[in-house]
């Protein structure tokens, strides 16, 4: 069994190339090839498989190449984790058009242009199964975040589309949408000091009162492309230390 990763150098991604790793071949796909390169030495080391790729999932011909490579090199698709994406606070008053076309491009159309390019082989074999990572901010507003919540409701959307289509031909689709997980993009601008401050205030909407893990997120990942969730499509499923309940 394969998996394609994406972002899998850091953070959520690296959690759950980890976890996916103990049960197949997890192909790390980053524009961090440094990053997904180490990571991918590190699990072969440990006599798991995994292989690492280079990505801008923002780039039809990018996403093309690392799927194209993965199945020359590694065999069929039989599972995505489709997970890059950063993040540009502003308010919306503030945001410029790049930076709103950039968290597009990489959130909306990257989540796209990778369901887009695995389908076929899944549709072709009649299984697969397809996370998207969404967020908790999805169906929330946050402000400072309206880019970053638009590209998650999108994501959302666009996953509920894409198993309306293809579940009922063998692929099963979901979203997760975690809630705060300490990884670099929470902390990124922020000082340790400033960090410690703004957990405070997150922490008071988690009622388990502290950050996630990344592998709290991927056991949810692991689960969701599993064979025991064969009856579980078009969700969006919540690691979230309950921020959000609805
Ligand atoms: N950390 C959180 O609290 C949290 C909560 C909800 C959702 N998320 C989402 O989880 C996902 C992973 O975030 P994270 O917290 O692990 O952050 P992270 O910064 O640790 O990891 C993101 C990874 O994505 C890669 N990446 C970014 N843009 C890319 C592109 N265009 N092409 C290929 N790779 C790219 C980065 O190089 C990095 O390795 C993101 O989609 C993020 O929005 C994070």
């Amino acid at each position: 069994m394969n998996v394609i990763v994406t972002g899998g150098a850091s953070g959520i991604g690296e959690g759950a190339a980890r976890r996916l790793a103990r049960r197949m071949h997890v192909v790390i796909a980053d524009r961090n090839l440094a990053g997904a390169r180490a990571l991918a030495d590190e699990l072969n080391g440990a006599g798991l498989k995994a292989s690492a790729v280079e990505v801008d999932v923002s780039s039809k011909a990018s996403v093309r190449a690392m799927v194209d490579w993965t199945l020359a090199n590694v065999g069929d698709i039989d599972a995505l984790f489709a997970n890059a994406g950063f993040n540009r606070r502003a308010d919306v008053g503030d945001i410029t058009g790049e930076d709103w076309d950039a968290m597009i491009a990489t959130h909306v159309k990257g989540v796209f242009l990778c369901n887009q390019a695995v389908i076929p082989g899944m549709l072709a074999r009649g299984k697969g199964a397809i996370v998207n990572t969404s967020s908790d901010f999805a169906v929330m507003g946050v402000a400072r975040l309206g880019a970053y919540c638009a590209c998650k409701t999108a994501i959302y959307s666009l996953t509920k589309s894409i198993a309306q289509e293809f579940t009922p031909r063998g692929i099963r689709v979901n979203a997760i949408g975690p809630g705060p997980i300490d990884t670099p993009i929470l902390r990124q601008g922020r000082s340790d000091e400033v960090f410690a401050e703004h957990s405070k205030h997150l922490l008071r909407g988690v009622p388990l009162g502290r950050l996630g893990t990344p592998d709290e997120v991927a056991v949810s990942v692991d689960f969701l492309l599993s064979d025991r969730a064969s009856f579980i499509s078009g969700q969006l499923v919540h690691p979230n230390g309950g921020q959000l309940m609805w």
